[in-house]
């Protein structure tokens, strides 16, 4: 069975979470496509060239997860982001995953517009800037990382109009993709709501 859940949105809308939520509970594979460009965006910063890096990714390259959530690399994997060759070297991969037998949740900017418009069910996860900072500053401290709310909110505004603006794969809620504003919502509440949405569409494609 080919089944593909796609969730776009901006950082720290609750996307993986919700993402993470619905793979479990649906028994489908899962990829935080935001792993690959913050993969790239490390080696790039270790002086490798953004499309050198992007053609040479290996699935190693994403093991070191913690490593990769870093605010630095999150800035610059939104730039590599706007380059065309980037984004192309990263697509087959995406396409191949999303249509994967058994089923797949990928989880992005660009998932349900250009990787998988064919998705059977297209969600896009949003919140204000400041309950989406509020979230990223909290799980940063706790992870000990040297941040301020302050500072984080701008990085959110920076990475949000560079992921919006770009010409190629901008971040915006594809046709027919249902919107879900976490802004108010518990993590439980945002998780029972998107499988609200996917579970009849899932049963639908199982039969
Ligand atoms: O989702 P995450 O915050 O890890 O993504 C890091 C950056 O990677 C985003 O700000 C965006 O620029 C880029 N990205 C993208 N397309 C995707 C996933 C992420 O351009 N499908």
């Amino acid at each position: 069975m080919a089944f593909t859940i796609a969730v776009d949105g901006p950082a720290a809308s609750g996307k993986g979470t919700i993402s993470r939520a619905l793979a479990e509970q649906l028994g489908l594979a899962h990829l935080d496509t935001g792993l690959l460009y913050r993969a790239v965006a490390a080696a790039t910063l270790q002086g490798a060239t953004p499309v050198a890096a992007a053609r040479a990714l290996a699935p190693s390259d994403l093991e070191n997860e913690d490593f990769l959530r870093t605010a630095e690399i999150a800035q610059e994997a939104s730039k590599v982001a706007v380059i065309s060759e980037v984004r192309a070297a990263l697509l087959d991969f995406q396409r191949a995953f999303a249509r994967r037998q058994g089923g797949a949740v990928l989880d992005g900017r660009d998932i349900g517009t250009i990787i998988c418009p064919e998705a059977e069910v297209k969600l896009f996860v949003t919140a204000s800037a400041e309950v989406r900072a509020r979230r990223r500053y909290r799980e940063l401290a706790a992870k000990g990382h040297d941040v301020t709310p302050e500072g984080v909110l701008e990085d959110v505004q920076a990475r949000d109009a560079r992921d919006m603006n770009r010409s190629d794969a901008p971040l915006k809620a594809a046709a027919g993709a249902v919107s879900i504003d976490t802004s108010d919502m518990s993590i439980t509440d945002a998780i029972e709501a998107a499988l609200a949405l996917a579970r009849p569409a899932f049963d639908a494609a199982a039969r």
